[in-house]
């Protein structure tokens, strides 16, 4: 029997017959409605071939159950769902009754609107409890929810909408971020312009914060409140799906400009989350979790919503940032809600960790039994700072939107490795291969040699099931770009030491990581290039001080002496940021885009990114035999640093 409770002994030497015991155990923890025959159908016999996997074949389940109706009985009355807002000052709960009633509202309102059982709604709202009501009424009623992240402009919205084709897109008038209002709805009705005629939703689900003026379209538009009201009473009867029928969809970036559709299954995510808020986050039903990322992330999806839930906690959604009224906001809400485990961002650590520390002094943290960090590397200095002043441990954990939840995490009680993502959870078979050959390195302790981190399938219950509508670009992608080995690629570099814990030493595709947020330099690349003035561009991710890496970028002009002096240098530099900040969304910008005459390039063409990035960070480019022209890197130099 494996120890279903923690970390390395039941991952890289279990066997599938191991894996189907542990998984068999921990289905337990969520409610069936009819029970599933095989544990995990993969391999000879099964009916999709390797790398696919389907978990807990024939049972019938549903996530919004396993969240809220479940928990009706028990805890009807306890706080389910706290909304705290720096940005319009309110504070309001909502307990399993209550969040019930409103899922029901939102799911019968739904299928007024003509959802069904498989149609995609994608979900673009701010950080309000409506979204969350909507991601629940969807699970409710069997439609797949795509959230796309508020802080995404028209042209990478109108990407998801055309991958997706919504029959219902939910939205509001605006959301606000450090006080200042951020019209949601001109973006998106921007977005549905540019998307594909057969993409264009039925209807949109408006929510009216009154925060700014609202054109709406009749026939098209609706009202959340009035529709609401036309339901108050309705029933929306939980839709049993089967634990392979997609969930939801949550869109991410890689080396291409298209957005991959992470597809999740129902009742594998549901085991994952339910067995990793007890067994990982070490969390218990009536507790409190404040997790601080946004729903349109994955952290968001997995622990702000149905983690929690689904393990009958009190979740917390926090809308506003790190900063407002003071950097104190974070303790202030751990003071006053008391979660027991609080989940962030290095790069929000990093931030507080510029202000006065009296500010966490100040507040009672006697709650937390942890504080969870992930998304980036984190540092020692952050880790050791952080502990320090809450007083509690600092757990790094490491995951991907593809994972849904964690691969490797610091186990509870274990002495920190700095530096370290932890140790393989339970249900992965981690392997650290070569690049060229899949082979495994042995070179525990031997931190000169870094190995891409892999993953040997089947992947356990709650990662990707698929990428949506396109499994030839699942396997391609994920799955043979480690030579001769059948081996899923977290596309990571990594290494671990003799005590068994690993390191990320980050990203080998096109993959950058602003502030914890993830972002493909392609879609930056294409972004930049669509203006009139520049002819190519290569964007690469720069190391920074507190958000890990920004985004820099390097753009040739078509005419090369277009720029006559600094002035219009800086003009078009921000004319250029600017285009990207409306094409992408605020989080893409570059925080610098420098003219250059070329980019320096393999004699076969291919941009030299890397070395690029190298020489931005003064480290060593490395072997450059293949450049054709030194010059450009140069120029890169000099545009960068000199
Ligand atoms: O490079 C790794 C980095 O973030 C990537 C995944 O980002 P995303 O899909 O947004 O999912 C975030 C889920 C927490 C990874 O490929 N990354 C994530 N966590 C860590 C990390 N790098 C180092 N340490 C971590 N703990």
């Amino acid at each position: 029997m494996p120890n279903t409770r923690h970390f390395a002994d039941v991952t890289t030497a279990a066997t599938l017959e191991q894996q189907r015991v542990l998984w068999r155990e921990h289905a337990r923890l969520i409610d069936w409605q009819t029970p599933f025959g095989e544990v995990l159908e993969y391999g000879a016999g099964a009916r999709l071939p390797p790398p696919f996997a389907r978990w807990f074949v024939g049972g019938t389940t549903n996530l919004c159950h396993n969240a809220v109706d479940r928990h009706l009985k028990d805890r009807g009355n306890q706080v389910a769902l706290i909304w705290e807002s720096t940005e319009v000052e309110r504070t309001e709960t909502w307990t399993y009754a209550e969040l019930h009633r409103e899922v029901v509202r939102a799911a019968a309102g739904m299928r007024e609107l003509g959802v069904q059982r498989g149609d995609r709604v994608l979900i673009y709202m701010p950080m309000i409890p409506e979204a969350v009501f909507a991601m629940l009424a969807c699970a409710r009623i069997g439609a797949i929810h795509s959230v796309v992240f508020g802080g995404f402009a028209s042209v990478s919205l109108a990407r998801r909408i055309d991958d997706a084709r919504p029959r219902l897109i939910v939205s509001a008038d605006a959301g606000s971020r450090g006080g200042k209002v951020i019209e949601y709805k001109p973006l998106l009705d921007h977005a549905i312009e540019l998307a594909v005629a057969e993409a264009r939703p039925a209807h949109v689900l408006l929510v009216n914060r009154g925060l700014a003026p609202m054109k709406t379209m009749p026939g098209r538009d609706v009202h959340w409140a009035e529709l609401r009201s036309r339901h108050l009473d309705s029933a929306a009867p939980v839709e049993w799906l089967e634990s392979n029928e997609p969930s939801y969809i949550l869109y991410t970036s890689g080396t291409t400009g298209k957005p991959k559709g992470v597809q999740r299954d129902v009742g594998g995510y549901a085991v994952a989350l339910a067995a990793s808020m007890r067994h990982i986050y070490d969390c218990r039903p009536g507790e409190t979790y404040f997790c601080t990322s946004d729903i349109g992330w994955v952290v968001g999806h997995s622990y702000i919503v149905y983690g929690p839930l689904i393990n009958g906690m009190t979740t917390i959604l926090y809308e506003g940032t790190p900063l407002r009224p003071d950097p104190g906001i974070f303790w202030q809400l751990v003071a006053k809600h008391r979660p027991v485990a609080m989940f962030s961002s290095p790069t929000a650590i990093r931030t507080l960790k510029r202000y006065d520390q009296s500010l966490i002094r100040r507040h009672d943290l006697s709650s937390l039994r942890a504080l969870w960090l992930a998304g980036e590397p984190l540092d020692e200095p952050t880790a050791r700072w952080a502990g320090e002043w809450l007083g509690c441990p600092i757990r790094d954990n490491y995951w991907q939107t593809e994972t849904g939840w964690p691969i490797m995490a610091t186990p509870a009680g274990a002495n920190p490795h700095y530096g370290s993502a932890g140790q393989p959870v339970f249900g992965y078979d981690v392997r650290l291969v070569n690049e060229e050959n899949g082979e495994p390195l042995d070179n525990a302790g031997d931190f000169n040699h870094k190995g891409v981190v892999a993953i040997a399938p089947p992947l356990p219950p709650g990662c990707l099931q698929t990428v949506w509508d396109d499994d030839e670009r699942f396997v391609r992608t994920y799955f043979h770009s480690i030579p001769g080995k059948l081996l899923y690629s977290t596309f990571d570099w990594g290494t671990r030491d003799a005590d068994g814990y690993w390191y990320i030493l980050g990203r080998f595709d096109d993959v950058i990581n602003v502030a914890g947020h993830r972002l493909g330099t392609r879609e930056i690349e294409e972004s930049i290039c669509s203006h009139a003035a520049v002819a190519e561009c290569a964007v690469v991710g720069v190391h920074d001080e507190i958000k890990g890496q920004v985004a820099v970028a390097f753009a040739v002009l078509r005419n090369p002496d277009g720029i006559k002096d600094a002035a219009m240098r800086m003009e078009l530099e921000g004319a250029v940021m600017r285009q990207v900040h409306d094409q992408l969304g605020a989080v893409a910008r570059p925080a610098r885009v420098h003219f250059v005459t070329g980019l320096p390039k393999t004699r076969s063409g291919k941009v030299l990114r890397r070395a690029i990035q190298a020489i931005c960070e003064r480290r060593d480019p490395g072997d450059l035999t293949t450049i054709d022209d030194p010059g450009p890197l140069e120029q890169v130099q000099q545009a960068h640093l000199g």
